[in-house]
């Protein structure tokens, strides 16, 4: 039977892989998604949450608006260093579809309380929503099952020296999250950087010939620049990590990561350190564990997994009834659709360029 789940996301690039990850794995039950500002401001971030989903031809998929700043800081745009990896907008139409109306936290609160407890919570940007929730309606609680987050570090940050970015952009929200008493996995950069996707590898997920292909090709190789340019991996330049996706396919299947069940805190205090996850390997602080924090990650089985689900498409686009946008790409005569059936390869999509790259 799928899991459920709701992904709550910041959409850029690694967001949207994993937007499509979880929407055409047929192991996965996609109840919404819920956005928070993040990897840009928060009407970019529904807006590239639309785009994915139109773009994969599941415009049905509910999205739901939430936080537009961080809990107790000001979002800091101008040091923003997620801008320099995701730019502005995603590289695909503009949406025609909209987001639902109401706040995200209600209705996750609402769809928490509906449930029979069997939805996982996957939050991959800052924790902002997923803590006002829980502080607004304390019984949701116990309606969730895990919560798999993506976001903290141990051994190295990307926002700061110590910081992961999703905790770093709100670390009082992670702090009551991580601390909130429910099963908790956290894919930590640990865990992404060791399961990086490649060049080749993207061309690879774009001869899939599908909508998702195409579109996790684009924003990896996005990525892949935007890591050269800022933030090289040591061990292998050429290849960026796609965290959020890692995420999702650990919810899939636990294996892709390893995991260590520790007491891990987040310090909201340090002049040098805010934002850091505090992870006590060795038991100091007498806490009990409360995470499953994951060192280390599978990536052949990673990319594995991406291109059996990328390489899907949307039941409706599979029957031939559904609308899927963009037949072929404006950077090249080759039609990318080829797999959906029904596909109009003749209306090229408007493809809009990042504002911000
Ligand atoms: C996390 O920060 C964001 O920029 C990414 O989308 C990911 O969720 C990685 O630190
Ligand atoms: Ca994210």
């Amino acid at each position: 039977m799928a899991t459920k789940i709701i992904l709550d996301v910041d959409t850029g690039t690694d967001d949207a892989v994993a937007l499509m990850t979880a929407a055409l794995s047929p192991d996965i039950e996609l109840v919404g998604a819920t956005v928070v500002n993040g990897n840009t401001v928060l009407d970019s971030c529904v807006e590239n949450t639309l785009r994915v989903f139109e773009w994969i031809g599941m415009p049905e998929v509910p999205v739901h608006r939430g936080m537009s700043r961080p809990l107790a800081r000001v979002q800091p745009t101008q040091l923003n260093p997620a801008t320099r990896i995701h730019g502005d907008r995603l590289d695909l139409p503009e949406a025609t579809i909209k987001a639902a109306p109401g706040h995200a936290v209600d209705w996750l609160i609402d769809t928490y309380l509906a449930s029979a407890g069997d939805i996982r919570l996957v939050p991959v940007g800052p924790l902002t929503k997923i803590a006002t929730a829980i502080v607004k309606e304390p019984r949701i609680l116990e309606y969730i099952p895990e919560i798999v987050i993506m976001g903290g570090a141990h051994d190295h940050g990307n926002s700061t020296a110590s910081a992961e970015f999703n905790i770093w952009l709100d670390p009082e929200a992670a702090r009551i999250v991580v601390n909130c008493g429910r099963p908790i996995r956290m894919v930590p950069l640990d865990a992404t950087h060791r399961a990086l996707v490649s060049g080749e590898q993207a061309e690879g997920l774009r001869a899939l010939g599908t909508p998702a292909g195409e579109a996790a090709a684009r924003f990896v190789l996005k990525r892949i620049e935007g890591y050269d340019a800022t933030q090289p991996m040591p061990h292998r330049g050429g290849a960026a990590p796609v965290h959020d996706a890692l995420a999702v396919c650990a919810v899939i299947d636990p294996t892709v990561i390893t995991t260590e069940f520790i007491p891990v805190d987040v310090e909201t205090g340090g002049e040098l350190s805010v934002g850091r996850t505090v992870c006590d390997f060795r038991f100091r602080s007498r806490r009990p564990a409360n995470v499953h924090f994951a060192m280390d990650a599978d990536e052949p089985k990673f990319n594995a997994m991406l291109r059996d689900i990328l390489g899907r498409t949307a039941p409706a686009a599979r029957s031939g009834t559904g609308q899927v946008p963009g037949a072929s790409s404006p950077r090249s005569s080759r039609p990318v659709m080829g797999a959906v059936d029904g596909a109009d390869s003749a209306s090229p999509s408007p493809l809009q360029s990042s504002s911000a790259e």
